[in-house]
């Protein structure tokens, strides 16, 4: 954390957290909540809740969650100092110099590293135009581009030669240090520093604030690796910047289009497809999601539902390309956004299909798009065998059980009439299996996704998740009660890391005052953290009626959390002491009074 915690409070402190959202989304009022449709996925019904006391939100359909910080930084996909700073700004806070002596150098660190980009961007755009870049300028020229193409991407040349740029950079005043940092270059003892990039053409990749912050270098013809690209630095993050955003995002086009690669991209935006963009030799990731979302946000007014561009996957026509385009549906999904999917074939990817069909043609396979469900639905159909009568039975129901992945009605509706006409089974049968799925259980959640994202669950049972929660949030919401709770219970009883680490936060407020969960998330930097710390504190424990039925209550929670403590991953066989210790603790629960009245 870059800014003390003294800081970071009174940020929190004098930025209400139902005053700053509403800026963003329209609120109402329910109770002591309120209520408005979730800026991170699309919905209909608002299940994107904001409590005052606690200065928190949190989605109950994309789990999203966190405090005022979190929200800023989610929507305005900032980095935690920056939301910090725009939300002082604000309140009218001064945030005191020496105090953010590290977050001062960090920026500075970054403006310098920007500069470097800067410098080597404009370096190997001059090398592309001389004699030097004679070679690369003919590469691009054989692949189609045209100059004025090749000046907006800003494209360049690194000449074969050891330590060129290097050496360029280095009569530029930047440090060595500096020069390290920026990933252009290898180091080692024997040969000092190297350029990383020679005899390679130079894709520049910018951000959306038209600021390089890396490269790409792809050799002219064949030679491994193909593509070469800057390392992640201080300011190069690939899972939260796509290549050809910084000019996409002024896109006119009624939907955005992302494809693999940068010639891709650039052979789209010469064909007037300004709307491409590509993940950068990484795969989709739930930043990438999220940048989408903001940038294919057609309308931010307040009263309607926010409406997407569509959003179109445009991938290698190979199997390579079929799993990224898989991968990337359900990552999309789960940020709440649809896509459609777009065909190569016969071609490998859209540059190539340009050279050859032209742009017209691939207008017609934009209009062709087929929707991603029924996309991920046909790859499936390879997995069964669809003339064997228990084949189809196995195939409509592994479909059924992802149409039950969709929470709204009149789309799995919509789905079950498309499959049942496709696959010639009655819409009427087919909603019979989604039926027996959804009350058997299985499946009603989505599947674990291919890849890590910001959804994933931490891996703990919804069984071992949710008393641990409810307890959290019953002493947060009812400080009363943790006299009563602290004889039992400690911080160390809670069997997940995470629960036990914003336990012992949430005691020690308590001990010395009153408790503050949006304080308690701005301890936790890392985002899934955070948004489960949010799920934890919004579990609701419902109306309990008589002071005998909370005591009730209570003590089946606390035995719960107990017990799910005896199973704790880290104890060691010969904790045998602890397992005794807590076994009789929980046979003192069973039978003590638990005095919560008053509460
Ligand atoms: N890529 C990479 N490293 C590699 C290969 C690929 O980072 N060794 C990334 C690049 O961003 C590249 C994208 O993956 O643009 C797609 O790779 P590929 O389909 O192999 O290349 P093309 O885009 O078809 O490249 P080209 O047309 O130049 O051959
Ligand atoms: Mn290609």
């Amino acid at each position: 954390m870059y800014y003390s915690d003294e800081t970071v409070e009174e940020v929190i402190a004098r930025n209400d957290i139902v005053d700053v959202i509403s800026q963003y989304v329209r609120l109402t009022r329910k109770g002591s909540n309120y209520f408005g449709l979730c800026p991170f996925h699309n919905e209909k019904t608002g299940s994107f809740s904001v409590t005052p006391s606690k200065q928190m939100y949190y989605c109950f359909g994309c789990h999203n969650g966190g405090n005022v910080i979190t929200f800023i930084q989610k929507y305005e996909n900032m980095t935690f100092g920056e939301a910090v700073r725009v939300l002082a700004d604000r309140a009218g806070i001064r945030l005191p110099e020496s105090n953010d002596r590290a977050a001062m150098e960090r920026e500075d660190r970054r403006a310098e590293l920007l500069s470097v980009n800067r410098e080597a961007g404009k370096y190997y755009y001059a090398q592309l135009r001389n004699k030097a870049g004679a070679q690369g300028l003919a590469y691009f020229r054989k692949r189609g581009l045209t100059d004025e193409t090749m000046q907006r991407f800003g494209l360049g040349f690194a000449r074969s030669s050891t330590d060129e740029t290097y050496r360029y950079l280095k009569g530029k005043g930047f440090s060595d240090e500096v020069l390290r940092q920026s990933g252009l270059f290898s180091f080692s003892e024997s040969h000092g520093m190297r350029d990383k990039f020679w005899n390679r053409v130079i894709f520049p990749i910018m951000d959306t604030g038209q600021r390089i912050i890396g490269f790409g270098g792809r050799v002219m013809g064949d030679g491994e690796p193909k593509y070469l690209n800057s390392p992640e630095t201080l300011v190069f993050d690939k899972s939260r910047n796509l290549y050809g955003l910084n000019i996409a995002k002024s896109s006119k086009a009624k939907n955005i289009i992302i494809c693999e690669g940068y010639m891709d991209v650039i052979a789209l935006h010469q064909a007037g497809f300004d709307q491409a963009v590509a993940s950068l030799g990484t795969a989709f990731t739930s930043g990438h999601a999220n940048l989408i979302a903001r940038y294919a946000r057609e309308n931010v007014s307040r009263d309607e539902m926010t409406r997407y561009k569509e959003i179109l996957l445009c991938y290698d026509s190979d199997g390579a390309g079929v799993d990224a385009a898989k991968r990337a549906l359900t990552i999309l999904r789960e940020a709440g956004l649809r896509a459609k999917v777009i065909s190569m074939s016969p071609y490998k990817d859209p540059d190539e299909f340009i050279k050859e069909l032209g742009a017209e043609e691939f207008q017609k396979r934009i209009d062709d798009a087929e929707n991603g469900f029924m996309y991920e639905i046909r790859q499936l159909e390879g997995e069964y065998d669809l003339k064997d009568p228990s084949g189809k039975s196995s195939f409509i129901k592994d479909a059924a059980s992802r149409i039950l992945r969709f929470d709204d009605p009149v789309e799995r509706d919509s789905y079950i009439g498309l499959i049942s006409y496709k696959y010639d089974v009655s819409a009427s049968s087919l909603g019979e299996v989604i039926r027996k799925l959804a009350v058997s259980g299985t499946q009603i959640r989505p599947a674990p996704s291919p890849m890590p994202t910001r959804n994933d669950r931490s891996g703990i049972s919804e069984a071992a998740k949710l008393p641990q929660c409810r307890l959290l949030s019953w002493i947060c919401d009812k400080p009363q009660i943790y006299g009563a709770v602290r004889k039992f219970i400690t911080a160390d009883d809670f069997a997940d890391p995470l629960y036990r680490k914003v336990a012992g936060i949430l005691f020690e407020q308590i001990e010395h005052g009153t408790p503050d969960p949006a304080d308690i998330i701005s301890h936790f930097t890392d985002e899934e953290e955070q948004r489960r710390i949010a799920e934890a504190f919004h579990q609701s424990i419902g109306e309990l009626g008589s002071i005998n039925m909370q005591e009730t209550a209570l003590r089946d929670l606390m035995m719960n959390v107990k017990q799910l403590s005896l199973t704790r991953d880290d104890r060691e066989e010969n904790d045998f002491d602890v397992i005794i210790r807590i076994r009789k603790e929980m046979e003192e629960l069973r039978t003590a009074k638990l005095d919560i009245a008053g509460t």
